[in-house]
């Protein structure tokens, strides 16, 4: 396959295109750098990839439509994977109108070079936050979604816009709402990472509300594995679907997340408790059947493995500083 990587450059795109090349794809990853975190990071995240003669890095910005049209003129894709996004839920609270700008003013973009370039496919990467609160059962495709952070409102209206254009005659996409994903170059904010940061340096972390909220935690191999079953479906059938990808476990608190990291990481964490944030939900937790029957998605990795997957690539390196090295797990070869 020909397939163009929005975002790919960051930490889940990158991962994917590993995979994508290690298959035998031809891959462009497209990316702005956008400062959420730095530069020489995401450079980090694509190094080996770089050397690759099927794998192209074209730095563009999503809010430029004719730079965006270009770069699928000039590509033959057979499918867009449209990853590039401002993620985090807290920060799109303090800065609402850039996350719509890039998440929802880039994804239009995006579908409005589609067409112009007549390419037809895309798999485009949602969130279990647009679920909102959702306490009681696992969350299925077909629950009501009700967002409850700005961020996850863009998440929703993307997949909103695409739906709206697979009303046009074969245009067809793929939504897929990624629950928490770790594992090796997560970004530097999310809490796995910046919990083993704090423990490692033995200082205080920062839990909000009691430690209570939960989440599904997805590793990120588990979550490209989904991706790629997604391209193929994607590629078969004409029209619109949703699919959640989480681990198919039931959710970690918060809690236990920072007692598992301690245990792992033989540190004795020190917790400080603050009161919860506005835009979290107490729960995430996905009901995978539909992703499961359909794209045949079987996560493999579970917390403890991922968590010491994790642990092993944050101490290859110094993952802390803008120096950060390869996984050990899931490398491409070349
Ligand atoms: N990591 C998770 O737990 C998680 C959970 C749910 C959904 N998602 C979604 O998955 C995708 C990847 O997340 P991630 O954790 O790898 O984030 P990331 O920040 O590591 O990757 C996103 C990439 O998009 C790029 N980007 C941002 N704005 C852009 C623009 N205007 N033009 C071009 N590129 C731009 C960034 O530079 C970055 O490299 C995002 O869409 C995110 O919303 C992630």
């Amino acid at each position: 396959m020909n397939v163009l990587v929005t975002g790919g450059a960051g930490f889940v795109g990158s991962h994917l295109c590993e995979a994508l090349i290690d298959r035998g794809d031809q891959v462009v990853a497209l990316d702005n750098f956008d400062p959420c975190y730095s530069r020489e990071r995401k450079l980090q995240n694509v190094t080996q990839l770089r050397g690759h003669s099927r794998f192209n890095l074209v730095e563009r910005d999503l809010r430029d439509l004719e730079a965006v049209t270009e770069v699928l003129a000039g590509g033959s894709f057979d499918v867009v994977v449209h990853m590039a996004a401002k993620a985090g839920i807290r920060a799109s609270m303090r800065n609402p109108s850039a996350y719509v700008e890039t998440n929802l003013g880039g994804t239009a973009n995006l579908l409005e070079a589609m067409t112009r370039t007549d390419c037809r496919r895309l798999v485009f990467a949602s969130s279990s936050s647009v679920y909102g609160d959702n306490p009681g059962r696992p969350s299925r495709e077909d629950d009501r979604a009700v967002p409850v952070s700005v961020y996850a409102v863009t998440k929703k209206s993307g997949e909103d816009l695409c739906r709206a254009y697979t009303a046009m005659q074969n245009f067809s996409a793929l939504c897929l709402r990624f629950f928490t994903v770790y594992g090796p170059r997560q970004r530097p904010e999310m809490a796995i990472h910046k919990f083993t940061r704090l423990l490692l340096d033995k200082e205080p972390i920062p839990l909000f509300g009691d430690g209570s909220m939960e989440r599904d935690y997805t590793y990120v191999e588990d979550i490209t594995r989904g991706v790629v079953s997604a391209l193929a479906y994607v590629s078969e059938n004409e029209g619109y679907e949703v699919f959640n990808l989480g681990s198919g476990k039931p959710p970690v608190t918060l809690n236990e997340l920072v007692a598992r990291l301690g245990w792992l990481s033989k540190s004795q964490p020190i917790v400080e408790y603050h009161p919860p944030p506005g835009g979290d939900v107490a729960r995430t937790c996905a009901d995978i059947h539909k992703a499961k029957s359909l794209l045949g998605y079987q996560p493999q990795i579970d917390l403890s493995e991922g968590l010491e997957l994790f642990l092993e690539w944050y101490r290859g390196g110094d993952a802390d500083t803008d120096h950060v090295t390869e996984p050990s797990r899931g490398r491409r070869s070349s």
